[in-house]
């Protein structure tokens, strides 16, 4: 086991209808607060309104910022900074997914640094201080709630990356399970496949003497396939959507990756795709996963057999065998939730792979498991054509 520091500030408050607690936890953190969202989904469903009034009835001062897209934008990152120091704004409250959260985490940092907001995810600045971060999420997938990370887009020219610091780790995160009833099926697929893949970054590592987190890991997967599956299909179930949000913060929240070296180059590869020809995150790591895993089990295929026999119940003997059959079946499970786990499936035959290859280390190494090399990066999406 490698050593390592843990701590879990994040407050989780879970439990149907908990949104209307919001005020009481925002008081005392900050009353001049940043409303941020994304698209309308939470006016569409009520959410909004609910939240508002919550607020209001805490005696909170609400601004509001709308409007973050799916692969946030840096632009409205540094329009919510300006905006938080006119407004004298004392902390954020994001209500929404990965996108929302993440644009506010860059938001918190941003308000209270000199630097331009970008310098902050290229590493030429790095935040000192942050406004306090709060979330009412909507949708359990990318486990942004509880993280130190921020993963912002900059269209112009293909950036997707992100900055890691505890300042923003939220304060609290309610997850509230009838709000995820309004999701479509297409984020339902997108979700499950984050999940999985969150676990999987930890899963295969070299670190030894790691049984717990090992069976933790499998056990999350499973759960994640057998819950995402029911909802993709029910998505009305308000009770799977409670086990669910537990399960995708369980995969995110640094539980799993305690006393292991974390791999994280799948997610390298699919940010790519999402900076590219803005997929969103969950699709993109449908495409990236097996290809990923066809590419790294040539060299390293002990992982890949426990990943066989222990999370996908294969049982072929032969061990090339095995680790085929275990990858087609993760691939037809992405298929079952109406997921391309190939490029030319996405209408992107023609993608540009070797500008994709170099991008995905163009900033920082990337990959733990096995260290990708731009010319790995090429191979595995060449895998994935
Ligand atoms: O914008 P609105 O209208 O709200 O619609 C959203 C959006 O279109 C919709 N949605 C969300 N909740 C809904 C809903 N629609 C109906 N009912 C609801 N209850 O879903 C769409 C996707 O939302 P988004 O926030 O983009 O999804 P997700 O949570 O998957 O976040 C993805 C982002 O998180 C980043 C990804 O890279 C991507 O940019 N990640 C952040 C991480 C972190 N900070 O730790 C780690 C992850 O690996 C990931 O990289
Ligand atoms: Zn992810």
């Amino acid at each position: 086991m490698e050593a390592f520091e843990f701590s879990l500030p994040t407050k989780i408050i879970m439990g149907k209808e908990r949104y209307d607690e919001v005020g009481q936890w925002c008081a005392p953190i900050g009353k001049k607060v940043l409303l941020h969202y994304g698209g309308g989904s939470i006016k569409k469903s009520g959410l909004y309104d609910r939240v508002r009034d919550a607020l209001e009835a805490a005696g909170c001062e609400v601004t509001e910022l709308g409007g973050v897209k799916p692969n946030p934008r840096i632009e409205l990152v540094r329009a919510g900074a300006a905006l938080c120091k006119e407004a004298g704004i004392e902390m954020i409250l994001a209500v929404g997914g990965g996108s929302v959260i993440d644009s506010a985490k860059g938001i918190a940092a941003a308000a209270l640094a000199d630097c331009d907001a970008w310098d902050l995810y290229t590493g030429a600045a790095v935040a000192d201080a942050a406004l306090p971060v709060g979330v009412v999420l909507t949708i359990p997938a990318a486990g942004s709630e509880c993280s130190a990370v921020s993963v912002v887009t900059k269209q112009d020219t293909h950036d997707k990356r992100s900055f890691h610091s505890d300042l923003v780790i939220p304060r609290f995160a309610i997850l509230a399970p009838d709000v995820f009833t309004t999701l479509p099926r297409n984020q339902i697929a997108n979700a499950t496949v984050d999940v999985i893949s969150h676990v999987l970054e930890r899963f295969f590592s070299d670190s030894t003497h790691v049984t717990l987190t090992d069976r933790l890991c499998i056990s999350t997967v499973e759960t994640a396939m057998q819950l995402g599956l029911w909802l993709y299909d029910h998505p009305e179930d308000v009770d799977v959507w409670g086990e669910f949000a537990l399960t995708a913060n369980i995969a995110h929240n640094g539980v799993l990756g305690q006393g292991r070296i974390e791999d994280w180059g799948t997610h390298g590869i699919g940010h790519e795709l999402s900076a590219f020809y803005d997929m969103a995150h969950g699709a993109s790591l449908a495409i990236a996963t097996p290809a990923w895993m066809r590419y790294v089990a040539q060299e390293k295929p002990a992982r890949f057999v426990q990943f066989a026999r222990e999370i996908m119940h294969d049982y072929a003997q032969d061990e090339a065998q095995l680790i085929e059959s275990a990858i087609s079946d993760l691939e037809a499970f992405f298929h079952r939730l109406g997921l391309a786990t190939r490029l030319s499936e996405a209408d992107l035959a023609g993608a540009d792979l070797e500008a994709m290859a170099q991008s995905v280390v163009k900033y920082k190494p990337r990959g733990q498991f096995k260290k990708l090399s731009a010319e790995d990066c090429l191979r595995i999406y060449e895998l994935a054509r």
